[in-house]
């Protein structure tokens, strides 16, 4: 038997810093209304011409020095979870494959919207455990300010790009880092809640051309709250019962940074102290795919991750797609 074990970290910003004020200046807003309505103060943006695969090739790097591996090591298979691709076709993560040497490591994206990371981490994860590979690279990345409306006051203010990576490898059952249990779901009848209308099959089938906003993301704010707040408590209840845990042995809860409003109302519903929940969305605000590593990044890098400290990672997104992890902190340092 085979067990997949985190060996290391990385993450990578775009260093133009987006603050709310900055985005007063473009929208009908305030610094006012976007804290205390998200909690987000800054986000990043990544500058023109620079792509998902950019910076999720870097955050992969990263991930490969923070587990002891250089460009070139063996990695069985890379994943991708994205929701701004590079292109529409190819998939970004035979490119970034490339651009970090691993040479014919099988890849391919997840487009699981804002729970890819926790899919993508499941799926590599069970590669390991079946001895299918010896190792293999999971990433998160997203440039969701190339597919914000312009027009869009309310989801303009909430997202942001960036990526984070994680190597997983072959460990011992006992070891620290262990992943110990998913929990995964969708429920398709909400796929128009979050929902970019153009340039797929369904639109270009139909012979109506698109309008430039049909190729933006669009979200019904209200309806995801509330099924973000259900779902991803649902999902991580499940998944406590499923490895045995109960909710005082939980170190760390590290949810999708969706809005702190709604990882306060998970952590209350799972009966979680807030200061058990991570937090790091006022620095970087809803990144999606990429959010899950960079928050955990930033929790290890302040010290508050404890080595062999049970941890729960939920998140919720598009689809509708849910995903919860279980697994132990291992001894690394995120690069
Ligand atoms: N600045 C100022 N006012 C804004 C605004 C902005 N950026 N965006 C919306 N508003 C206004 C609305 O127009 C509305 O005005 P009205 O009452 O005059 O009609 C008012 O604020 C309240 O809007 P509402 O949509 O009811 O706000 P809300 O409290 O639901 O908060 C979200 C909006 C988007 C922050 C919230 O619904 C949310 O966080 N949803 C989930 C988002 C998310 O996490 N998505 C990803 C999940 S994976």
């Amino acid at each position: 038997m085979s067990y997949a074990v985190l060996r290391g970290l990385g993450t990578h910003l775009p260093p133009r810093r987006v603050t709310n004020a900055e985005l007063a200046t473009l929208f009908d807003t305030s610094d006012e209304w976007i804290t205390t309505r998200t909690g987000i103060k800054e986000r990043r943006w990544v500058r023109p011409g620079q792509s998902t695969g950019d910076l999720a090739t870097e955050a992969g790097r990263r991930a490969l020095k923070s587990a002891g591996l250089d460009d070139g090591a063996e990695i069985g298979l890379l994943i991708v979870a994205t929701t701004t691709p590079d292109h529409p076709c190819p998939g970004t993560a035979p490119d970034v494959a490339a651009r970090l040497g691993l040479a014919n490591a099988a890849a391919y994206d997840i487009a699981a919207v804002c729970s890819g990371f926790v899919y993508a981490l499941e799926a590599v994860a069970n590669a390991i455990e079946a001895g299918r590979v010896e190792r293999g690279l999971v990433i998160g990345a997203e440039t969701y300010s190339t597919i914000l409306s312009p027009n869009d006051r309310t989801t303009s203010v909430i997202f942001g790009d960036g990526a984070g990576a994680v190597v997983l490898g072959r460990g011992a059952p006992d070891e620290p880092g262990r992943l110990l249990g998913f929990d995964l779901g969708s429920d398709g009848t909400g796929r128009d809640l979050i929902t970019i209308p153009a340039g797929g099959s369904r639109q270009r089938s139909s012979g109506v051309a698109a309008s430039d906003d049909d190729h933006y993301f669009t979200m019904q704010g209200k309806k995801v709250f509330a099924q973000a707040v259900h779902r991803m408590s649902e999902s991580s209840l499940a998944l406590l019962g499923r490895v045995g845990w109960t909710t005082d042995q939980v170190g760390h809860l590290v949810g999708h940074q969706a809005n702190l409003r709604i990882l306060k109302a998970v952590a209350e519903q799972l009966g979680l102290e807030p200061h058990r929940s991570v937090t790091n969305l006022d620095k970087v605000g809803n990144t999606s795919a990429a959010s899950i590593p960079l928050a955990l990044a930033d929790a290890a890098t302040a010290g508050e991750l404890r080595t062999g400290e049970r941890l729960l990672l939920t998140a919720f997104g598009g689809g509708l797609t849910w995903g919860s992890a279980a697994l132990t902190w291992p001894d690394i340092t995120p690069a």
